[in-house]
């Protein structure tokens, strides 16, 4: 049996524009998925699945991945649950050269599922881990990341960036430009993170942006945009020191650049009443700044705020389900004893 946990993670800067080869700086944090696989005699797959924002469920299917279970949960939430699991169970029987490897596997996880923060991207990414390691063929990180990437980009038809998958096995901050893709030095900023309860569907929200960006040479500009900000940002990461506490000017600077962040999202029309909401409570409460993350349309926040006034200011907005301080995870994929 072969336990692996991989992070969860907020963009600082850059979502959807990192899909137009624009660079992204996305930051790994303390919430995991954690998957369990256990090889097995035959070629079915046997998935158990908690937490993942679904009440829980156990299937299993065989050989091929195109029956769907009849479970008593959402059916888009199962799909999206089971074509990350079927897609990473793929990429560890070819990388393994194992086309017929059968696992019991379980996945459970702390981070809510399509909320902005990478769920996805972490079953995914431990996933593969324990399924290559289950079988003898563990796999290096970069190779990790490459196949975790393929088997997103699958599920989400074509309609995914390397961010999420690089930053859950690299861990820390890191930044992406298209395929080039580089772990990045970063303080440890003082992310609060709010949760609405709900989650948006990234492929729908990923082709609403493409059709903007196609329809109007204003949508493209403002994707550009974005690319400049993220520039800005990274230079500010660049001259901190990542061994100090960020120093107040550099907060106030890195917030600015969120909140226009957060403005270009809600002009190609990705943002939610309940973010802009979050968003909202947190910039009165006094953080740095804030902005959606993710893929928007409902989902989490993130913000930037040393003090405890925004996680309170938070738990008190209304449409805002939970809040929390979520620590930088300076680890990515790690394996778990058991
Ligand atoms: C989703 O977490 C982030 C998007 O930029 C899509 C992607 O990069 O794959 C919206």
């Amino acid at each position: 049996m072969t336990v692996c946990e991989a992070p969860g993670k907020v963009y600082l800067f850059g979502e959807h524009a990192v899909v137009y080869g624009e660079p992204a700086v996305p930051a790994a944090i303390e919430r995991r998925a954690t998957v369990t696989a256990e090889p097995r005699e035959d070629d079915h797959v046997r998935v158990e699945a908690e937490d993942l924002s679904l009440d829980g469920f156990t299937v299993e299917y065989a050989g091929g991945t195109g029956d769907r279970p009849d479970v008593d949960v959402p059916r888009p939430l199962v799909e999206a649950a089971m074509g990350y699991v079927d897609a990473a169970v793929e990429q560890a029987r070819d990388a393994a050269d194992a086309p017929d490897a059968g696992f019991d596997i379980t996945v459970e996880s702390d981070i809510p599922l399509g909320a902005g923060l990478g769920s996805s991207a972490a079953v995914v990414v431990a996933g593969i881990d324990a399924a290559t390691r289950a079988l003898g063929e563990p796999l290096d990180r970069r190779e990790l990341a490459d196949r975790a990437y393929r088997a997103e980009f699958e599920v989400q038809d074509g309609q995914a960036s390397r961010a999420d998958t690089f930053c859950s096995t690299m861990g820390g901050a890191v930044r992406v430009e298209g395929d080039d893709c580089e772990p990045i030095d970063a303080p440890n900023l003082p992310f609060v993170v709010g949760f609405d309860g709900g989650a948006g569907d990234t492929g729908e929200l990923v082709a609403g942006v493409r059709a903007l960006r196609e329809e109007h040479e204003f949508a493209a500009d403002t994707v550009e945009s974005v690319g400049d900000l993220v520039r800005a940002g990274e230079g500010l990461l660049a001259d901190a020191d990542p061994e100090s506490d960020p120093e107040p000017a550099l907060l106030a600077e890195l917030g600015e650049l969120m909140d226009f962040n957060h403005g270009l999202l809600a002009a190609l029309g990705v943002s939610a009443r309940s973010l802009d909401a979050m968003v909202w409570a947190a910039r009165d409460a006094g953080a740095h700044g804030a902005k959606l993350t993710g893929a928007g349309g409902g989902g989490c926040i993130v913000a930037l705020d040393e003090s405890d006034a925004t996680e309170t200011a938070l738990s008190f907005t209304q449409g805002c389900e939970e809040a929390f301080r979520a620590e930088l995870a300076t680890e990515g994929v790690r394996v778990v004893e058991p």
